[in-house]
């Protein structure tokens, strides 16, 4: 019995803005007033504080979840791993958490980024992941992934995985999740995997990680911009536990990092572009910000915004421009997405363009993970 409602509403506090204050769902805070959902014992904590009350006054006679028992340390592998951005939002999640954990396997077929992960991870992930048997991995708890976007066979859907999804690289996913059956995982994808061969891709690999696979699985549109990123970026991210869950999407992030803190004072004359450029720009567009981050669209109209659009691997060289005149630094461009100073870059800067635009805002998917783990283990 708990007497979460009474105690709600004699503070005269809304269920909903109960249930933003602790960052569970509203839905779930209505479980717990029905008396049809037992909390974990932070959860009856954060309640607790919320309504400023002890636990034991709202919690009578119920035996609250036992606390949660993480692997230790927590085993986790880092899939199309590129620069290590699920690498960094990992250890970020971890130390907030209060736990310990260990990458014992990384995988990425491009030779440059494995050079920047080995440069900063004192490991060389391992190459092309369809050449890599399942059986040979390390056993790991936890499952991250930000792989490429491809189409599938829809019609091959009642075959099973294996018909449906060879030849594309989730498949290696499903094949590894299937073999080595993590607790959890976190994949991440580009907002269009959402409309991809008509919604039929993240049909499928709804339907494989579900009905096939048997996890309990949940996605959700995020945006870098709402993680304290001065960065657009909308990105499709997919949750999936062996265990029911039910994710609060909605964060309330409030440090917030601007373009000021993110864009370097002195600047080599190397990123500037020419004055040909920097001309045509002006004369086509006036900026209501500053600094400002201008962006050429496909059709060749400019606009401005006091963040940066998203940063992509196979953008043109001018796409994106500081004030209308100079292109991003490497530097800025890790900033962007949540990359620590001390990430050291050992490629070139065409290199390194390619690698910040494949990466994921680390402060995004910091924060999922952070939130997801209690949910999932
Ligand atoms: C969208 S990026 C992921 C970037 C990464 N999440 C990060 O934060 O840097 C996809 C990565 O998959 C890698 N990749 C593509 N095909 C692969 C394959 N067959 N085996 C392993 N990695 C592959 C690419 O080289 C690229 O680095």
């Amino acid at each position: 019995m708990n007497r979460v409602k009474e105690i709600r509403k004699e503070r005269g506090i809304t269920q909903e803005c109960l249930a933003n204050m602790i960052s569970i769902s509203r839905k779930y805070l209505s479980m717990i007033e029905a008396q049809n959902a037992t909390p974990s014992i932070s959860i009856a904590i954060n309640i607790g504080n919320a309504l400023e009350v002890s636990i034991d006054k709202i919690f009578i006679d119920t035996k609250l979840d036992t606390p949660i028992t993480y692997p230790k340390p927590m085993r986790y592998i880092d899939l199309f791993c590129g620069i290590g951005g699920f690498r960094y939002a990992a250890q970020s999640a971890f130390k907030k958490i209060g736990l310990s954990g260990k990458c014992v396997f990384s995988s990425d077929i491009d030779k440059y980024a494995q050079e920047s992960y080995a440069a900063n991870f004192s490991e060389v992930p391992a190459g092309d992941i369809t050449k890599i048997d399942e059986k040979n991995i390390p056993d790991f708890d936890l499952l991250f992934g930000g792989f490429p976007c491809q189409a599938f066979s829809i019609c091959g859907l009642q075959k099973g995985f294996a018909d449906t999804t060879r030849g594309t690289l989730f498949f290696d996913i499903a094949r590894i999740i299937k073999e080595k059956r993590p607790q959890a995982f976190v994949l991440e994808n580009v907002k269009n995997l959402a409309s991809h061969n008509n919604g039929n891709t993240l049909k499928t690999i709804l339907h494989v990680l579900r009905d096939e696979l048997g996890y309990h699985v949940d996605y959700h549109l995020l945006n870098a911009l709402d993680f304290g990123l001065p960065q657009k970026r909308e990105r499709i991210v997919i949750v999936g536990s062996q265990k029911p869950f039910e994710m609060n999407w909605a964060f309330n992030i409030s440090s917030k990092k601007t373009l000021s803190d993110i864009l370097e004072k002195n600047v080599a004359r190397k990123y500037y572009a020419s004055s040909d450029i920097v001309e045509k720009r002006k004369s086509m567009h006036c900026a209501k910000e500053y600094p400002s981050i201008w962006h050429e669209n496909k059709s060749g109209n400019i606009s401005s915004y006091p963040y940066s659009c998203a940063l992509r691997a196979g953008a043109s060289y001018n796409y994106l421009l500081v004030n209308g005149e100079r292109r991003l630094t490497p530097r800025e461009m890790l900033r962007l997405q949540g990359f620590p100073d001390n990430f050291k870059i050992v490629v070139s800067d065409a290199q390194i363009r390619k690698q910040a635009g494949n990466a994921i805002p680390v402060d995004m998917i910091a924060a999922v993970i952070e939130r997801f783990l209690p949910l999932a283990f």
